[in-house]
């Protein structure tokens, strides 16, 4: 392969600019507000796969956003990589606690990104990632060196639940006919430390609310003679954990993939600090499940957290109030064969039987997936560590990750396709959290890696 080092230095302006000008299309896929800005986003892609000499690419409507579609197939004897990427955002909130506007993109150095990093929601997670793949194209088609048929799907409703991609890839099997896919929306250890994602956590994510009595009441009037559904429901919660922090619904763990000792011996050899690991997070000690360490209890094992709670008065000063309901949002991260319907009925049943007589429970599901584990004995993956051999200097370290890409497993019961997931962001990224950044350095470091993942696998297949 021609060396693209030289490409590089001389579009890298062009390349950062292209991104900046995705970025500050605010696509939150959450908030209907930005709907006509999620659709902008959806057309920015489409043009962009077109530019990159992509020979056909469509907008594929769904009952949601929509899908953008485009190809180049060179021969169809040749085997072809299918892209998935992501252009929707999570929301910028909380938007007092980012240094300059989410969807104003700034360059601006850190410690752990010298070069500069581009900050902005979606800079990692995932317009910068996805757009990477994008930019390896076009380097491929301009120097006519694209070795193997390539397909982009990518879709605006990644952070929502992909709720309508499922429809999509079942209805377009043929289209979407591909030997690999390959994803950049995850991380990985470090700039130095080169790692391969092979494994995602499953999801069940779901509300829960509790009622009380038929209104708010004066606490001082009622307090004490009627079940407080703040009170109830924060117990209800704490019981779900025991002393060990292990999980207490009946039957959570009873398909959890253990590990061997080979396995987490294997494990414990990524390079890893817990010094830095609190210091970069400002807390005193790490917790978690007992027996497990953290890199373990964010990954290889299931967690179930609350993501949000409320209810009562919330407002300046105090009001003697007892509300008529409290509310939480729960996630359950799950571990490859645990399957998140049947969890989520588990969830389901035992909230329930932990009410007291006094209140009503009401557990709504939200979405989920399966998690996902990917095979490193395969083509795709040597073709993959062998890629990062080039460019990183080092091999690559395979590592679970503790995040979820639902629509992965579902890639693979519709498609039979397996997934290879190349990842250059850094945990420090801050994706979902105020001041998502994306080292420049990385950006053109997937950039570069892409194009030898192609000519490896087109190698290795043959
Ligand atoms: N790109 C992330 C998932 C991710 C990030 C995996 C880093 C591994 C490392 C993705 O956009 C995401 O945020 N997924 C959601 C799940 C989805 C159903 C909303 C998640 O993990 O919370
Ligand atoms: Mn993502
Ligand atoms: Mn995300």
């Amino acid at each position: 392969m021609q060396d693209i080092s030289e490409y590089l230095v001389k579009n890298k302006e062009r390349f950062i600019s292209e991104l900046i000008h995705l970025l500050k299309i605010p696509s939150v896929s959450a908030d209907p507000v930005y709907s006509q800005d999620v659709i902008n986003a959806s057309e920015a892609v489409m043009a962009s796969l077109l530019e990159a000499g992509c020979d056909t690419a469509e907008i594929c409507e769904t009952n949601g956003y929509p899908i953008v579609y485009g190809e180049k197939i060179i021969n169809p004897e040749l085997p072809t990589v299918l892209v998935y990427g992501h252009y929707d955002v999570q929301p910028a909130d909380p938007i007092d606690l980012w240094n300059s506007p989410p969807f104003e993109p700034v360059i601006k150095t850190t410690d752990i990104h010298p070069e500069g990093a581009i900050f902005a929601r979606g800079a990692c997670d995932d317009k910068g990632q996805m757009y990477m793949h994008v930019k390896a194209l076009e380097f491929m088609v301009k120097t006519n060196q694209l070795p193997c048929n390539v397909k982009f799907m990518i879709e605006g409703e990644e952070e929502v639940g992909s709720e309508n991609l499922g429809t999509f890839v079942a209805e377009n099997k043929e289209k979407l006919a591909n030997d690999i896919i390959l994803i950049s929306d995850t991380g990985m250890i470090a700039n130095n430390v080169p790692s391969i994602t092979t494994g995602l956590r499953g999801l069940s994510y779901v509300e829960v609310e509790v009622t009380g009595p038929n209104r708010d009441l004066h606490s001082g009037l009622y307090g004490g003679a009627v079940a407080n559904p703040i009170n109830v429901l924060t117990k209800m919660i704490a019981a779900l954990h025991d002393e060990n922090n292990h999980i207490t619904i009946p039957g959570f763990y009873d398909k959890v993939e253990e590990l061997s000792k080979e396995e987490r011996e294997e494990m414990a050899k990524a390079p890893f600090s817990l010094e830095n690991y609190k210091k970069a997070l400002d807390i005193n000690a790490v917790y978690g499940e007992k027996g497990y360490t953290t890199n373990e209890r964010n990954s290889i094992r299931p967690t179930l957290d609350v993501n949000g709670i409320w209810g009562g008065y919330i407002g300046a000063g105090a009001k003697t109030v007892i509300a008529s309901k409290a509310y939480a949002k729960i996630s359950m991260r799950l571990v490859p064969h645990q399957d998140w319907k049947e969890i989520t009925e588990l969830f389901k049943t035992h909230f329930e039987s932990l009410a007291p007589e006094g209140v009503t429970v009401k557990v709504t599901p939200h979405h989920g997936g399966q998690g996902y584990v990917t095979p490193i004995d395969n083509n795709a993956y040597k073709a993959a560590s062998k890629a990062y051999e080039t460019t990183f200097g080092k091999t690559p370290i395979p590592q679970r990750s503790g995040g979820s890409i639902p629509i992965v497993s579902l890639f693979e019961k519709e498609l039979k396709s397996k997934t290879i997931l190349m990842g250059f962001g850094l945990d420090s990224d801050a994706i979902h959290s105020p001041n998502e950044h994306f080292g420049i350095w990385n950006y053109l470091k997937g950039i570069e890696t892409i194009p030898y993942f192609y000519q490896y696998f087109a190698e290795l297949s043959k």
